[in-house]
């Protein structure tokens, strides 16, 4: 979603405009529709542009100068994607851009406009512009006018100011959506995620709900609160693991992401010893996940109750605060989040912490991301950065860790986990199979995945890939569910994926591939070495390496994000950044 990039270089008069643009660079992967710069140079100069980052680039000439400055990716969600609804949203003399929603954006507009203020775009952002306009006519100080607008505001922002007259000075403000502040060795950073200021920063400072920072050329960063009293906030080293991502070798960050994927869970399992005391006392286990993290959750209940013997129930985040939900005594709750930013997660972490006394364990793989500092214990995936819309290193890296969770008092599973990395390398083999069958799929407008007990999530996983990376439109049912209504969509163009591993639902399965083969012939059977002969020879195939049950679910979900990936491939979509969608999901 929205992201920002804020700068105000070490010695006046070095110019952050190069370094601006890095930046948004950097924030192209959060998924974005504009794009703009503001620089305090020659007055406040600005240059929007819709679409890509390369777009507002070529925009940008060698006139454009400036020792202070500010950049935006904007998701639109207030206004059409237009240059005048991009930020930074400005006037003569402030400059300001938002993520975020301003929920009572409609009222504070009416107001504005009695009061003789013009609107110049259809954003939420603009009241916040005129709103801090207002204060500065009123004698307030940069600060004070930060500080007043903060309390004015309803709903989620991250907002970065800059104002003509305090040109060494940049504002920012906090309120459920993520901030940081960066530490060169000469210049300061604002934004919305360290990876926009990675290679420029030694040390980075998260804001936290209700905070306000003055960054100073000379005088240093101060952080207030509301009141404007100043806080002290802790100093974190930037992970080396920020900098310098690149592609390498891939045409796709995703395709470098689906194989990186032998790795990151290995490097999950080594990482993540499970303390089985963290069990103890507990009689219930809730799981509040979104998306993609929200079908390792669905895994994750069939784990649980397996072998842990622990009733547990799997929430979709954006929903779960809404229905004033009863969280029983002697529950852990997860959430799992692969960016730990999504706001939806972090809320419904919010209502536990403030109805329950339960303890809460994030799932994440970003450090000290939101959804980490807000809960008890965090368990990181070690997927490394990902890059692309699309999760894929992130979902098996959190399958792994609910998995030791779930088999912690099992040696033998244990032991077996450390089987996956070289099995999902043996998966990853069959790519150039898998290209050749994602062609009966990119060539149909609709796709169909199956799958039984714990493949059922994979299915919808599988579904949820596609959709996203090809723009083919996919259902994800359980197999059994077929008969109950989504049989009426088979014909003989319909591509239809079963995910059938040998075991214990593998007969069943058998019953409902015939199901489908008796009315169509687009079947695509995903199975193992001990499944594939039971299959007619005329039904496209995808033969894995048999593996323990409990773990096909993530040796399964690898053909599924190589047939999206390979599908999306064929029909030349926009693969790391597909239209519309965001990779950190920060808004309602
Ligand atoms: O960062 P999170 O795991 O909390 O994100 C949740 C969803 O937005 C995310 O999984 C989304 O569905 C992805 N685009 C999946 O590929």
């Amino acid at each position: 979603m929205c992201g920002i990039v804020g700068i105000i270089g070490g010695e006046k008069g070095t110019n952050v405009v190069p370094e601006l643009i890095r930046g948004l660079e950097r924030l192209e992967y959060r998924g974005y529709d504009s794009a703009g710069i503001a620089v305090i140079g020659n007055g406040i100069e600005r240059i929007r542009s819709v679409g890509k980052v390369a777009n507002l680039r070529g925009k940008i000439t060698d006139a454009m100068v400036g020792d202070l400055g500010i950049g935006h990716t904007r998701w639109a969600t207030h206004g059409k994607v237009t240059e005048d609804n991009a930020h930074p949203i400005m006037s003569k003399d402030v400059a300001i851009i938002h993520n975020g929603i301003i929920e009572n954006f409609k009222s504070l507009r009416f107001i504005l406009q009695t009061e003789g203020y013009v609107f110049e775009s259809e954003t939420d952002t603009e009241v916040i512009l005129h709103l801090l306009q207002r204060e500065l006519l009123k004698g307030s100080s940069p600060r004070q006018a930060m500080s007043n607008v903060f309390k004015m505001l309803d709903g989620t922002f991250a907002v970065v100011a800059m104002f003509l007259h305090f040109s060494d000075t940049l504002l920012a403000m906090r309120h459920k959506s993520s901030l940081i502040v960066g530490l060169g060795k000469e210049s300061m950073y604002v934004g919305s995620d360290a990876g926009a200021l990675s290679d420029s920063c030694e040390e980075v400072v998260y804001m936290e709900d209700g905070d306000i920072v003055e960054m100073h050329r000379t005088d240093g960063i101060v952080f207030f609160n509301t009141e404007l009293e100043e806080i002290k906030r802790r100093r974190h080293g930037v992970t080396s693991a920020l900098v310098n991502i690149e592609k390498g070798e891939y045409p796709h960050f995703m395709l470098k992401e689906i194989k990186d994927q032998p790795n990151a869970i290995r490097n999950t399992i080594l990482h993540n010893g499970i303390d089985k005391t963290l069990l103890d006392g507990i009689s219930n286990i809730l799981i509040l996940a979104c998306g993609t993290s929200y079908h390792a959750g669905m895994v994750a209940k069939y784990w649980f109750e397996k072998y842990l013997k622990i009733p547990s129930i799997v929430e979709i985040a954006s929903e779960f605060r809404y229905r004033s939900p009863v969280i029983q005594e002697h529950t852990l709750v997860f959430s799992i989040s692969q960016s730990g930013e999504t706001l939806d997660t972090l809320a419904a972490i919010e209502y536990v912490r403030s109805n329950s006394n339960c303890s809460t364990i994030a799932v994440a793989n970003v450090k000290n991301s939101a959804t980490a500092r807000a809960s008890d214990i965090v368990f990181y995936t070690q997927a490394g950065v990902e890059m692309g819309v699309a999760s894929t290193k992130a979902f098996t890296a959190q399958l792994i860790i609910l998995a030791s969770i779930s088999f912690c008092h099992n040696d033998f599973l244990m032991d077996k986990l450390k089987e996956i990395p070289t099995l999902c390398e043996d998966a990853l083999d069959l790519a150039p199979e898998v290209e050749k069958i994602a062609h009966i799929i990119s060539k149909s407008n609709n796709a169909i995945y199956l799958g039984r007990g714990m493949m059922y999530p994979i299915a919808l996983e599988g579904a949820l890939k596609l959709k996203e990376i090809s723009y083919i439109h996919a259902e994800g049912f359980a197999a059994g569910e077929m008969k109950h209504g989504p049989i009426a969509l088979i014909d003989d163009q319909v591509p239809v994926i079963f995910l059938c591993p040998s075991g214990e639902l593998f007969e069943k399965t058998l019953s409902n591939i015939q199901e489908v083969l008796a009315r169509g012939k687009n079947v695509i059977v995903i199975t193992d070495s001990n499944g594939e002969m039971a299959f007619p020879p005329d039904v496209a195939k995808i033969v894995l390496p048999t593996i323990q049950a409990e773990f096909a679910p993530i040796l399964y979900s690898i053909p599924l994000q190589l047939i999206a990936y390979y599908a999306a491939v064929q029909r030349g979509t926009d693969i790391d950044r597909p239209r519309n969608l965001a990779k950190s999901v920060t808004v309602e």
